[in-house]
């Protein structure tokens, strides 16, 4: 499998300057960017939908990572793969036919992940792990950036890197939620490969630098 791959998460961005912001992570260090769409049902928090997407992706050629936390996203997985989504993740718990919307995914042509929000156990994934692409940890409750890393999913990324590893397929492993230089380490060391970064990148005096420090965790 790859090295470390940082992916920025957008829902932190300027989005009055959302070509400058995109440029900005175009040029830097990061293999991926962190898509966020919320509908203000599954989370208590709307972010932004297609029309976004789409003018982001004439500004980069990067792969696009889209986190849905959105309630039945079936309903919308072809409209993502045509607005540039490379890889589309979506939350367990917003899914009752789990197995159907992954093979939607792939059908669509984009890779599948699966995200689990802080209070579900890293064993739903067992039956469908074997399918995905990636298998994502919400470090913090979805909703919001800018939030505390909780400190049990140290002891999750353990139980998932071996879940993945029983597989023997290549598998992402991401973390997303409260991200940052002190945590890393940790994160990597227990497995972790995808490592999603909102406030930490973009409240940094500068983003580019900070994507570059991230990585080097990995070194
Ligand atoms: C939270 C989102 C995260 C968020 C991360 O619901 O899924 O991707 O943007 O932001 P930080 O890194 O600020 O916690
Ligand atoms: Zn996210």
């Amino acid at each position: 499998m790859e090295k470390l791959i940082i992916a920025p998460s957008v829902l932190a961005a300027d989005f009055a300057n959302l070509a400058q912001e995109t440029r900005m992570l175009h040029d830097s260090a990061a293999a991926w960017i962190h898509i966020d769409v919320m509908d203000g049902v599954f989370v208590p928090n709307i972010s932004f939908g297609f029309p976004v997407i789409e003018a982001i992706r004439k500004h980069t050629t990067k792969f696009f990572d889209c986190h849905l936390m959105i309630e039945k996203p079936e309903r919308y997985i072809a409209q993502f793969a045509a607005s540039g989504a490379n890889m589309i993740t979506v939350h367990a718990e917003a899914c009752p036919h789990l197995h159907r919307t992954i093979q939607q995914i792939k059908s669509e042509g984009c890779m599948a992940g699966v995200a689990i929000n802080p209070g579900t156990p890293v064993s739903v994934l067992e039956d469908v792990i074997g399918d995905l692409d990636l298998a994502l940890i919400m470090s913090v409750n979805p909703g919001f950036g800018g939030q505390k890393f909780i400190a049990n999913t140290l002891h999750k990324t353990v139980q998932l890197k071996s879940l993945i590893d029983s597989t023997g397929k290549e598998i992402y492993l991401e973390i997303d939620g409260g991200v940052n230089q002190i945590n890393a380490g940790a994160l990597i060391h227990a497995g972790a490969n995808v490592l999603v970064a909102g406030s930490f990148v973009f409240a940094s005096a500068d983003p580019k630098e900070t994507i570059s420090q991230l990585l080097q965790l990995d070194d």
